[in-house]
């Protein structure tokens, strides 16, 4: 093959194009994480063989170190529309000895994913975009008990800095707020959430992230008949936001009017349930150590503070100095001083705590005081 190139990710060896738009086959160095993630969440799973689909392979860079890398795939489902990226499947197949371990299919995802209803442990969708249109056909080709991995790049509309487009695609009221990953994260969710009820699945989020360029959710699908109705209305709702004192918070039900004497604005409807297992992000970070990874250090630096992320909503502690003329704390006395609180994967000056903005600020002011005031400091 001409163009390429050849690379190491992970413990398996990549060929490549070297222009990605000259071949139409698309390999991205940046989503190496995402395979990472990919691979010690499937890996930390308790079965013991799983059925895969990579129902959007690109050069099928994830497939092969799923196969590779998990022990968990006796045989994944490769499909990829793109000849051109079908050929690099092929060969990629073959430079790492798997040839005989994968079926590829050159086909349109979703005609694939309809053809196979009830057949999948594990179903990736991993788009261009927004993965909207790839949810129906991941959930009708699942087992009644199955994974289902879903990655988004379509970040302004899931933030909500794009309203109409979050309205349109994603059928969620947005507006633009200071936490902008945590909407992100929460509307996709959602999404996934009130997609596969329309089958009578719920969806249940093992590990949420955002990196660099993308969202990604992985969790676990049952079919739950009659029960999915409770389960969304147990945990989705809004998220109100004041633009004006930076108040926020989630609920089941609309709440008005702010502290501030303003009205909130909503954003709904979201998310508002947990976004992790902790305990299987506490098993994928027990793997990192004795698992090839591309980023191991990266991976281990996220999976650490997503163990310990609560269900709250994170405080922007850098946009509430700027807008009340505070100092910045150091996160340490922060959390020291803040209930249920901890950092945020997707924030660096954010906390996530169960304290109300009044609380948060009550310890901003008085930290502000002590910097003033050195020997009213202990
Ligand atoms: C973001 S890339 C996938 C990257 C890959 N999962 C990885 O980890 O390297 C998306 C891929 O989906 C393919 N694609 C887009 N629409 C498709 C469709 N309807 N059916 C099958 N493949 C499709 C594109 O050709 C592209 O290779
Ligand atoms: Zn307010």
């Amino acid at each position: 093959m001409e163009g390429i190139s050849e690379l190491r990710e992970g413990s398996v060896t990549l060929v490549v194009p070297k222009d990605p738009l000259k071949k139409k086959a698309f390999y991205n160095p940046s989503a190496a994480l995402s395979r990472d993630m990919t691979v010690l969440f499937i890996k930390a799973l308790e079965e013991k063989e799983l059925e895969i689909c990579d129902s959007l392979a690109g050069t099928g860079a994830r497939s092969v170190r799923i196969l590779k890398e998990t022990g968990k795939a006796s045989r994944v489902w490769i499909v990829e529309r793109s000849h051109e990226a079908v050929d690099f499947i092929h060969h990629n197949l073959k430079v790492n000895g798997l040839a005989n371990k994968a079926y590829v299919f050159e086909m349109d995802a979703n005609v694939f994913l309809y053809q196979h209803a009830g057949f999948f442990d594990f179903v990736d969708i991993d788009p261009f975009g927004s993965p909207v249109y790839y949810l129906e056909g991941a959930v009708r080709a699942a087992k009644r008990k199955a994974y289902l991995a879903v990655t988004a790049t379509d970040q302004k509309a899931l933030m909500g800095f794009s309203p109409r487009t979050t309205m349109r695609r994603y059928g969620i009221r947005a507006i633009k707020t200071d936490m902008k990953h945590e909407i992100g994260l929460r509307n996709l969710i959602a999404t996934v959430a009130f997609a596969v009820a329309r089958y009578e699945y719920v969806f249940i989020p093992m590990i949420s992230f955002h990196h660099i360029h993308y969202y990604r959710v992985i969790g676990r699908l049952e079919k739950r008949h009659a029960y999915t109705g409770d389960y969304l209305k147990e945990n989705t709702g809004i998220i109100h936001y004041c633009p004006y004192c930076l108040d926020r918070d989630m609920s089941q039900s609309f709440s008005g009017t702010c502290y501030c004497g303003r009205e909130f604005r909503p954003i709904y409807p979201t998310w508002i349930g947990s976004m992790h297992d902790r305990e299987h992000v506490l098993r994928m970070l027990a793997l990192v150590d004795t698992t090839p990874l591309q980023n191991p250090s990266e991976v281990k630096k996220i999976l650490k503070i997503v163990s310990r992320e609560t269900n709250a909503l994170p405080y922007n502690i850098h946009e509430i100095a700027s807008h009340y003329k505070l100092i910045v704390p150091p996160r340490k006395y922060l959390l020291s001083k803040l209930p249920d609180s901890s950092a945020v994967h997707h924030l660096p000056y954010g906390i996530k705590t169960s304290a109300r903005l009044k609380d948060v600020l009550e310890v901003m002011k008085e930290f502000k005081e002590k910097q003033s005031n050195p020997e009213t400091q202990q």
